[in-house]
């Protein structure tokens, strides 16, 4: 077990002022979401760079659907930047996930980008950063922000909730920060990130231990889920009192189990929420 990085504040007070925060950023945020056209959209990049950045993979008709409920989305961003950054939140993830110089890393989910903020210096520009996201005002944001700190090394990616239509091949790293539980079709998200994936590729996955339905993801039910795609656990760290980062290797397209498969496997060993 581990914890973020010490700082001046008590822990249990960094944490209850990083949930506070959060709590008022992610639940304030629906009217990002509901707006026509969001702000980052006016003077930044052209809707035309938005889009996805791979084919269309297997339908999300193919898989079956979560046994548990699935979190709204309600905003692009988990909490503010410095709060995270006090925190010491990026440098731990990316401690964890061994990103490095050169690496191609995706953003599952990235909203407004504070990892990809910090992932473009890290990998540099001899690596590669998928900003990617399924709400277009959410990327409008990022990909103002792209324009606006000339970043060299990012791609804005718009995603479908259960494809994310990142390249074939081109990812060492894949990070879904916040954001499991909002999966509307998780095993066959999980099934076309594969495709995305280098061998050996690692996800990345940092979510609250807390029912789904209050934006968190059980770890229990998150590993039967991952398992059933063929995703092997490589590690599970707590990283506050209710916070956790799980890296899985994602599973070779030429070994994972068929969409078929996936669905028989769920069959006989539903994943469903504990009893609360
Ligand atoms: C709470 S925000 C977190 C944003 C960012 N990762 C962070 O930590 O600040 C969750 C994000 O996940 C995105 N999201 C939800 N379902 C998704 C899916 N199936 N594929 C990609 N992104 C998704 C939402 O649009 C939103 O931007």
């Amino acid at each position: 077990m581990s914890t973020r990085a010490s700082s001046a504040s008590p822990h249990w007070l960094r944490v209850g002022v990083v949930s506070a925060v959060a709590a008022v950023v992610l639940f304030g945020g629906w009217q990002l979401r509901g707006a026509s056209s969001g702000p980052g959209l006016r003077g930044g990049l052209s809707q035309d760079s938005i889009g996805p950045a791979g084919p269309p993979g297997e339908p999300a008709t193919a898989f079956p659907a979560p046994m548990r409920p699935v979190a709204d989305i309600v905003a692009p961003r988990w909490t503010r930047e410095d709060v995270r950054d006090e925190a010491g939140e990026f440098e731990q993830v990316a401690g964890l996930a061994k990103i490095r110089p050169g690496m191609a890393v995706a953003d599952i989910g990235a909203g407004d980008g504070y990892y990809v903020a910090r992932l473009v210096p890290l990998v540099g520009r001899q690596g590669m950063v998928f900003g990617q996201d399924i709400i277009p005002d959410y990327l409008g944001l990022l990909a103002d922000r792209a324009r606006r700190e000339r970043w060299p090394n990012v791609r804005v990616v718009l995603g479908e909730p259960h494809d994310p239509r990142l390249p074939p091949g081109g990812v060492d790293v894949a990070l879904m920060i916040h954001m499991y539980h909002e999966i509307e079709q998780p095993y066959a998200l999980l099934w076309n990130l594969a495709t995305a994936m280098r061998p050996g590729g690692r996800l990345v996955i940092l979510d609250l231990e807390r029912p789904t339905a209050q934006h968190g993801t059980p770890p229990g039910l998150l590993r039967c889920e991952l398992k059933a795609v063929g995703y092997r656990e490589r590690s599970f760290t707590r990283t506050a009192f209710d916070e956790y980062v799980a890296i899985f290797e994602a599973p070779g397209i030429a070994t994972r189990p068929s969409p078929a498969a996936v669905s028989a496997a769920v069959s006989a060993n539903p994943c469903r929420a504990p009893r609360e």
